[in-house]
């Protein structure tokens, strides 16, 4: 048996006993002591909610039944965090996540233990516990390939409940609205289509494991910059067939155990008391089951919160422990109400299974980890351009100058409640600010430690491969000058708290890259960016990888696309300007007076951002604007080379089925991502296209293959705020496939009715 086997097999054998395991701990703690339990085994004490056969909310109705309303109340509320003051007792039974929640041993229902997991298990180190550093949300997106994305949530579930937690805070699908958003590389991109289906299946991926899943910013925190108070001002079309587009494809499809309301206002009031986004929307139309949590201190209210839709304040109970208590008192919430926050959480509970199948920890598969990381990776990355240079032909290189970002020992990753920590910690030396100054700690960029200088030694051991590091451009172009080939390493950091000044490269990078391909005529670069950069160097170089944030294993999958081991497949998820002034606003709208510190939970008079692009999000407002992007959506090369033929596409029943042919016309094997749009009539007011679907189609030297996809109505629908509701506007469509949204050959009527 090798060591995956035998880890899936104690992981099975570890979900049979479970519920029974639970059982014999709620009797342990019903009986008070467990003296006498040791000496003989007690019988398990089944509730009459232990029956897995019953539904989850008729398990939730029989836990409800026996409930006191202290006990109500404890559920709808965290109990604070480590030195947060007014933190309840309970906090020393905390696995030290971001929050907690005091389970009910009496009544056999577990503490919440909740971790960030947005790109793995966050923030372990100070704990001396091992997680997967997985590349970005934003390149996990770039890969359109479903399936992958549904590994990397199992990854990050079997991770979480390894480390004892059975509550994930990740899916984040936040609409890329602006690149200089400091969380892009937490979301999905640009398109809610794509983004709403890669976050479902990472969600299933993660519930897959007995833990509760999420999605959040519900909704539209769509900037760093004063998200405490902004008012995000936008029409409702708008925003349905946007940011709450990818929300709803995610509930729908994946069903999360939660959706995390946001800091941000919308139309005038914040999020976790916007009735219309929690009650109308979530829960009405979408018929969300599961429990509103709010994000870290975006509550603001008791009785309007409770109201309008929220079910669990985070991270503490300043509204909605003592002060909802004293609310229901006088009636100004309704016991209804309570008992629906209470039932929702317990249903959720019963339904992903963390009741039957309590967190075991363990050591996590290190090797599997490394596996998963490497594979999204190799199938993320986008070739962005290539005038032959690449891939690099192994047997015949002598020598290699490689320049930059630390890529003898390490590759970037993303900051704030996404960090992940690498084992061993970063593979820099850095002089940490002192432990009082949290905020200049988290600032400090994190270097997984994972080598691209010496993945690409290994790939050519005869050569000459010599590093520099960039800080001095003379060096650089020395080592340049006399190498067969240039590698430069450029990096942009980001993390949550901030956004990015702009979307130019940090330091002399831009210079850097500049003067090295003015002495080499083969100058490749790698980015290793959170999202889009400038590239004011971009006709003097001779290829471009963009790596994102490539996650544990990136050293060696970056080597690996470089010298054609793997073919580059990824696709972008997001628009790369040529510059600023092409985006709906020429920089981040900032709040009148001085800058909120990043992180401060400081209320302040909200100040507008008006998203008067609407729905016109990325490609969208590029095409409607007719403005020719740096690199569409949608864009990206492969060593092998394809051709599109043979469009068909035809409506049955209201459900539009399209079908083409692919064919590989090169002599080698490569994977496409061959995606599908659709032109709306010029009377349905929609942008100029949309995405409706994509394939992935992995094809040997010469082969071809015919793919017919079958699209879902919503795709095809417009949102009629009258109606409230999706309906299909009739008129004459065209449907557009081919190998990004800039470059679709084929083109097919269709009438809908
Ligand atoms: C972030 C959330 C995160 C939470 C808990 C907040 O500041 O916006 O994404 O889940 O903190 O760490």
């Amino acid at each position: 048996m090798n060591a995956f086997s035998f880890h899936d097999a104690r992981r099975a054998h570890k979900r049979r006993l479970s519920w029974r395991v639970l059982a014999v701990l709620a009797g342990l703690a019903m009986s008070g002591t467990g003296q006498a339990g040791l000496l003989q085994p007690p019988k398990p004490v089944v509730f009459p909610w232990s029956n897995p056969a019953l539904r989850p909310g008729q398990r939730a109705d029989l836990v409800m039944q026996r409930m006191s309303l202290a006990q109500k109340l404890s559920l709808v509320h965290g109990a604070g965090f480590l030195g947060l003051p007014g933190s309840e007792p309970s906090l020393v039974r905390s696995n030290g996540g971001a929050g907690f929640v005091p389970g009910i041993a009496q009544l056999g229902l577990p503490d919440l233990n909740m971790s960030d997991s947005a790109v793995g298990v966050a923030n372990t180190a100070d704990k001396g516990r091992y997680a997967t550093a997985l590349p970005s949300a934003l390149a996990l997106a770039s890969s359109w390939d479903e399936r992958l994305a549904f590994q990397y949530g199992s990854l990050i579930g079997a991770e979480l409940a390894d480390l004892g937690f059975n509550v994930s805070l990740g899916g984040g699908v936040n609409l890329a609205r602006d690149p200089r958003d400091g969380r892009t590389f937490e979301f999905m991109g640009e398109d809610p289509i794509l983004a709403g289906n890669m976050v479902a299946r990472v969600i299933e991926g993660i519930q897959s494991h007995h833990v509760i899943g999420d999605v959040k910013h519900f909704a539209l925190n769509d900037q760093e910059t004063g998200r405490m108070f902004a008012n995000a001002v936008i029409g409702i079309r708008a925003m349905r067939e946007s940011d709450l587009l990818a929300f709803e494809i995610a509930v729908r499809q994946a069903h999360p155990g939660m959706v995390m309301c946001a800091y941000p206002l919308v139309n005038g009031v914040y999020s976790c008391q916007n009735r219309y986004l929690l009650h109308t929307v979530l829960k009405k139309d979408w018929g969300f089951k599961g429990w509103v949590i709010s994000d870290w201190f975006a509550d603001h209210s008791t009785v309007r919160a409770a109201l309008a839709g929220l079910d669990m304040e985070m991270p503490d109970g300043r509204y909605f422990g003592a002060p909802l208590q004293r609310a229901i008192a006088a009636g100004r919430v309704p016991m209804a109400r309570l008992n629906d926050m209470v039932h929702r959480i317990l249903r959720t509970e019963f339904a992903v299974g963390i009741v039957d199948h309590p967190v075991v920890p363990e050591v996590p598969d290190i090797f599997k980890g490394f596996r998963v990381a490497q594979r999204v990776e190799e199938r993320s990355a986008v070739l962005l351009k290539n005038t032959g240079v690449l891939p690099l032909a192994a047997a015949k290189i002598t020598s290699i100058a490689v320049i930059g970002s630390h890529a003898d020992v390490g590759v970037l990753s993303g900051g704030g409640s996404a960090q992940v920590d690498a084992p061993g910690g970063n593979a820099i030396d850095v002089k940490m600010p002192p432990a009082s100054d949290l905020l200049a700690r988290l600032r400090i960029p994190v270097w997984d430690p994972s080598s691209p200088l010496r993945a690409i030694r290994r790939h050519v051991p005869q050569a000459q491969v010599t590093y520099e590091s960039g800080s001095r451009i003379a060096a650089a172009v020395a080592a340049a000058r006399t190498a067969q080939v240039a590698i430069v390493f450029l990096h942009q950091h980001m993390m949550e708290g901030t956004d990015l000044p702009s979307l130019q490269l940090p330091g002399n990078q831009n210079a850097l890259v500049a003067a090295v391909a003015r002495v080499n005529p083969r100058t490749i670069v790698v980015l290793e960016t959170g999202g889009p950069v400038a590239m004011p160097w971009v006709k003097r170089v001779q290829g471009i990888l963009e790596a994102w944030y490539p996650g544990i294993r990136g050293g060696q999958a970056i080597a690996n696309l470089l010298f054609g081991t793997v073919d580059p497949s990824g696709k972008l998820a997001i628009t790369f300007p040529r510059s600023s002034a092409q985006l709906p606003r020429a920089s981040i709208v900032r709040p009148p007076g001085p800058m909120p510190k990043p992180f401060a939970p400081v209320l302040r008079p909200p100040f507008a951002i008006h998203y008067y692009e609407g729905q016109d999000v990325g490609y969208k407002w590029f095409d409607a604007r007719h403005e020719r992007p740096l690199f569409p959506f949608g864009f990206g090369l492969s060593y092998a080379k394809f051709a599109y033929a043979d469009l068909h596409a035809a409506v049955h029943a209201g459900r539009l089925t399209v079908s083409f042919t692919v064919r590989n016309r090169s002599g080698r094997a490569g994977t496409e991502v061959a995606e599908v749009y659709l032109g709306f009539p010029a009377r349905a007011g929609e942008p100029p296209k949309r995405l409706i679907g994509w394939a992935r189609v992995r094809l040997a030297a010469g082969a071809s293959r015919r793919v017919t996809l079958r699209i879902r109505r919503l795709y095809l629908s417009i949102f009629d705020v009258q109606r409230n509701g999706w309906r299909e506007f009739p008129g004459r469509y065209t449907v557009q496939v081919g190998p990004s949204s800039r470059d679709l050959p084929l083109k097919f009527p269709v009438q809908l009715r």
